[in-house]
């Protein structure tokens, strides 16, 4: 039995309102909807990550373990969700503060219903250069193979999808719903299908757990259509027992495929810089690092989210399911955006507040992470999106 302590409360449930949004300091070109908003540490804002839903159909041990997302967790109502009309709203205020890309993720963002008709609304949007978004959903992939051809025609530009193994014992034990790899494995042949490229697969790393899969995962993917980036596991949220000893370092893992045959090794990409932030003319404000097979058989990625930190360009706004927005993954209150979407607030007046919210931001949660320690009062991942 394990002895870990759980904690039982609910943060959503607190009031967990966050500082009042001070007037902005540098507002003379702030607080206007001009495409330019710097935070404390003068990050950008270009990345809006919006989460559907709460609810995930696996129970993946570093996300959702079973114990605590069981049949007493009390999931959102489906009046505090956003609706696609409310969505697509703040969407356009983001857009015109600067936001390029829009990730939809959950829990598991494919079981919001008719979501094929959110991305058809956020398609419409353009950046004030008059670009489309880079409109992109990170899912599991079991509903995939149903609905990329519907999400494709509807406007999404790309995928990324979670895989944490291929050998089915192991990745049951880590979705613990039973789940084949063969279902997501079809769901990726349908994404490719539909075209929904470039096409990631995330794999998290939890020692002791799935490192033995790092090889075969490595060579499954190797001269594919498929860029698969080795995550580190994180302490997100407060349910999944976080322990240093299960994270296994990036560099542990580009070492090891290296090593494991000649013709796996890996050398850094010429440009870690990714393909959205070329398009966007950006620093590199990307999680991973790039590394590519020496025999030009393509890439991997490794995200290094404990051991190499990448805070100082962090360039990210969380949206939660019900409208709360979260200026790190770590954090452990959000301000209330729903009730400046439904209480008749004006288009200028929540634009200023969100101006405002950027301008205060100075989050740097993975810098500042003590080696063995972890906060005990952060939202989970599912509900804050990933
Ligand atoms: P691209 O748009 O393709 O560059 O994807 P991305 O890497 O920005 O997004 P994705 O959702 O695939 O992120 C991959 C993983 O990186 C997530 O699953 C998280 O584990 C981690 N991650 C993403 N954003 C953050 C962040 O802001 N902070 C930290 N610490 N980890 C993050
Ligand atoms: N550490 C690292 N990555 C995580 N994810 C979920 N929980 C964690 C964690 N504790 C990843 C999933 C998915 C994305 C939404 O976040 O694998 O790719
Ligand atoms: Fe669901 Fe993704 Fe969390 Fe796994 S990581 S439980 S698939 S939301
Ligand atoms: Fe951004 Fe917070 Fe993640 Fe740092 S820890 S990269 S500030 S979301």
């Amino acid at each position: 039995m394990s002895d870990r302590i759980i904690p039982i409360i609910d943060l959503r449930a607190l009031n967990t309102a966050s500082a009042p949004l001070a007037p902005s300091s540098n507002d003379s070109d702030g607080t206007k909807a001009n495409g330019v908003l710097s935070d404390t540490l003068h990050r950008p804002l270009h990345d809006l990550r919006i989460s559907v839903t709460d609810r995930c159909n696996f129970r993946c041990v570093y996300c959702m373990p079973r114990q605590i997302f069981n049949k007493n967790y009390a999931f959102l109502p489906h009046p505090s969700l956003l609706t696609f009309e409310e969505i697509t709203r703040a969407a356009k205020l983001f857009a015109a503060h600067g936001v390029h890309k829009i990730r939809l993720t959950g829990g598991e963002p494919l079981l919001r219903k008719d979501l094929h008709k959110l991305v058809g609304m956020l398609s419409n949007i353009r950046t004030p250069a008059g670009t489309p978004l880079d409109l992109t959903l990170t899912t599991n992939g079991a509903l995939l193979a149903k609905k990329a051809q519907l999400l494709k025609d509807a406007g999404l530009n790309r995928v990324t999808v979670s895989l944490d193994a291929l050998d089915d014992g192991i990745f049951k034990r880590m979705n613990d719903a039973n789940f084949s790899a063969s279902d997501i494995l079809h769901g990726l042949d349908a994404a490719h299908k539909a075209g929904l490229e470039p096409i990631k697969i995330n794999m998290v790393v939890k020692a002791g757990m799935n490192d033995q899969q790092i090889i075969p995962m490595a060579r499954h993917f190797k001269g594919s259509p498929f860029i698969l980036r080795f995550i580190e596991y994180m302490d997100v949220g407060n349910s999944n027992g976080w322990n240093l000893n299960e994270v296994m370092p990036s560099r542990d893992v580009i070492k090891l495929i290296s090593g494991s045959a000649p013709d796996m090794q890996l050398i850094p990409a010429d440009s870690n810089t990714d393909i959205a932030n070329i398009i966007n003319n950006n620093i590199n404000e990307a999680t991973a690092q790039r590394w590519k097979y020496r025999d030009g058989s393509g890439e991997i990625g490794v995200i290094s989210s404990v051991t190499q930190t990448f805070c100082h360009t962090c360039s990210r706004l969380r949206l939660s399911t019900e409208g709360k927005l979260y200026t790190c993954l770590f954090a452990s209150a959000g301000h209330d955006m729903r009730q400046w979407l439904r209480n008749g607030t004006a288009d200028e007046q929540i634009s200023d507040m969100i101006a405002q919210l950027w301008h205060q931001r100075s989050d740097r949660y993975s810098e500042l992470r003590s080696s063995q320690t972890t906060r005990p009062d952060k939202i989970e991942m599912s509900y804050i999106g990933g």
